[in-house]
């Protein structure tokens, strides 16, 4: 959560900045600010708000800024309310400093330089990062770095200017990304690639315990102990272009388009003779059959695609797979063995609570494969193994591409699982394949005509709260399209086993209630019928997602949305576009904020 950048070169800094911060503005949208070097001072600039509400405002208040040097910031709040005075940068007239993460230890420092005779005026754990600094500085700035850090708790990243030094920018990183960007005479900092692909596509990443000295000409980076270290230079993949709108009103609805090109990217590289392949990361077919058990951990839509995996692993290859919220796991003394493999999966590869799960799971000596979108995360860089999703870029704090790229992994992950374990036959596979590789076709039908999901979701709009029902697959499907419907329309909803309704959610029913039921498995179809006829019969508005040419009449249904048929184990990859797109225009009919939903950040780096 949060955004830092920075910029020092020779071109004037504030448009660069505000610009970077704007690619930013997913990690967090509570209050963005700048600081520059203008005149041998120190000049910030902070809002409360988007930027566009505020910061943007506040700028053209402030008049012309003359600064070649600054740092940037958008915040989503950790400590204190969002409010001008709680916005970074945060500092005085020798030091600024932005940050990503938490100063545990806040407190006890805070304590420790009132008694030194400083005063703080915000309520942030940042300040007291800052006033730390400042304590320390004595001339040398890496210095001052060194041994606040070496007194702060927590995860964090910071980007730091000195009024002494106004042609440098320093940053440090303890385990909150933070990359360097070399451009040609200008250098900058910034918290992901996606801030910086309009000006460089060259970086630096800094490691946990590094801090960077950052001229126009180049950046020194070294270790708390001031010895040098030479870092290899990265080149980013991404293309500014996939982290544009291109065209489509919200980032939400081109992730949604860009799906079924995602999912052929990222299945195709895995795909040898016809066969999943999983050579690039070292899993083999002897370390399959030897795990006892998988588990798949992730949070939020990444967990519901480890759902997904779940139902098609255990039910291809007779293996026990457990599904655990990051958050949960890590705290529930999980009965991890070295016998087991633990799949992590995260878009951002830098959710603090997946991240300690993998830790965790490298700790017990598990076997710990990362799917993972962004390269060089830290969730990526710690897996024993890494797989990455060729998502591209997801803007969108809702998840679409990367949730659809995850589930489509899993069918490769479950089949050569099948397969290692001689629980399918080569043939098998490769007709279980063939057909995987159908669905980015069947995904773009469904992208056809949008109208059917428009007219459905202005049925929910003026719903206080509706229910998601479905059993198995369409169990965990119902997860990601509640999820994703309270994400960003705000309206109060939950998934339910449609079999379990009848054990006290049933009486929730009331009449207009819109109830969306996934129907998709044909095996259960009749079942999932009876659960839907129950909850029509007491008043619910129900609404059917069902493949073509299944029959569901009227004393079941109210409104039928009809997607293309696959074999029902694949269904969840059609499935899941009605309900992105049934979420998507709930919002836009409730005039909410697309992308960036109220309280939320793409990049959740905080527990
Ligand atoms: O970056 P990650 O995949 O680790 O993020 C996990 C969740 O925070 C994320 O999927 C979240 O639930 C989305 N906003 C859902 O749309």
């Amino acid at each position: 959560m949060c955004g830092i950048v920075g910029y020092t070169g020779k071109k004037q800094c504030r448009d660069i900045l505000v610009n970077s911060l704007r690619k930013l503005e997913y990690r967090g949208y509570d209050s963005a600010g700048i600081a520059v070097m203008e005149d041998g001072h120190i000049k910030t600039v902070k809002a409360k708000g988007k930027i566009n509400d505020g910061l943007i405002v506040k700028l053209s208040e402030s008049g012309e800024l003359n600064a070649v040097t600054g740092i940037g910031h958008t915040r989503w709040a950790t400590h204190g309310e969002p409010s001008d005075i709680n916005s970074h940068p945060i500092g005085n007239s020798r030091v600024s400093i932005v940050h990503n993460g938490i100063i545990e230890n806040y407190r006890k420092l805070k304590n420790f330089l009132i008694g030194k005779g400083y005063k703080f005026e915000s309520e942030t754990d940042t300040e007291a990062a800052a006033k730390l600094i400042d304590y320390y500085y004595n001339g040398d700035p890496v210095d001052a770095i060194s041994k606040a850090v070496t007194d702060i708790e927590g995860a964090y990243s910071l980007g730091i200017i000195f009024r002494d030094f106004p042609d440098m920018i320093y940053a440090v990183r303890k385990d909150s990304p933070l990359i360097v960007g070399i451009g040609d005479g200008e250098m900058y900092i910034a918290s992901d690639m996606t801030a910086l692909l309009e000006y460089t596509k060259k970086y630096y990443l800094l490691d946990t315990g590094e801090i960077a000295s950052i001229s126009a000409k180049g950046a020194v980076i070294c270790d708390l102990h001031g010895n040098k270290i030479n870092k290899e230079v990265q080149t980013a993949t991404w293309d500014v272009s996939e982290a544009e709108k291109g065209g489509f009103e919200h980032f939400m609805l081109k992730e949604i388009h860009e799906q079924p090109a995602a999912v052929r990217k990222t299945i195709s590289p895995r795909i040898k003779d016809g066969l999943p392949c999983f050579d690039e990361c070292g899993l083999t077919d002897e370390m399959i059959r030897g795990y006892k058990h998988i588990y798949i951990i992730a949070c939020g839509s990444a967990m519901h695609a480890g759902l997904i995996g779940k139902y098609i692993i255990e039910s291809l290859a007779r293996t026990p797979v457990i599904v655990d919220i990051a958050s949960e796991f890590r705290y529930r003394n999980p009965l991890l063995t070295a016998d087991d493999l633990v799949v992590i999966v995260s878009q951002s590869g830098e959710t603090a609570d997946t991240k300690a799960a993998l830790e965790l799971a490298n700790e017990v000596g598990a076997d710990t494969l990362a799917l993972v979108n962004v390269v060089g995360s830290s969730i990526a860089r710690e897996a024993k193994m890494v797989m990455y999703t060729y998502a591209g870029p997801e803007i969108s704090v809702a998840s679409t591409k990367a949730y659809m790229v995850q589930s489509a992994f899993m069918y490769l992950l479950a089949f050569r699982v099948a397969l290692a374990r001689g629980r399918i036959t080569e043939e098998e596979c490769r007709e279980l394949v063939a057909k995987l590789e159908t669905m980015p076709d069947l995904i773009a039908e469904c992208l056809s005509d949008l109208d059917p999901y428009r007219r459905s979701a202005s049925r929910l709009v003026g719903a206080d709260s509706l229910l998601y029902i479905g059993r198995g697959l369409d169990y965990a499907l119902s997860m990601e399209g509640s999820l994703k419907l309270k994400e960003i329309s705000y309206i109060h909803s939950e998934s339910y086993a449609a079999g379990e309704l009848k054990h006290g959610t049933i009486s929730l029913i009331d009449d207009g209630m819109p109830v969306i039921a996934v129907a998709t498995q044909r095996d259960l179809l009749a079942k999932t019928i009876s659960n839907m006829r129950e909850v029509k019969t007491r008043g619910a508005y129900v609404i059917a997602v069902c493949p073509k040419g299944v029959s569901i009449d009227s004393e079941s249904a109210d409104d039928i949305i009809e997607i293309p048929s696959a074999d029902d184990m694949f269904m969840p990859l059609v499935a899941v576009v009605p309900l992105q797109l049934v979420a998507y225009y709930a919002s836009v009919l409730r005039g909410n904020d697309v992308d960036k939903p109220r309280n939320l950040a793409k990049s959740v780096t905080v527990e």
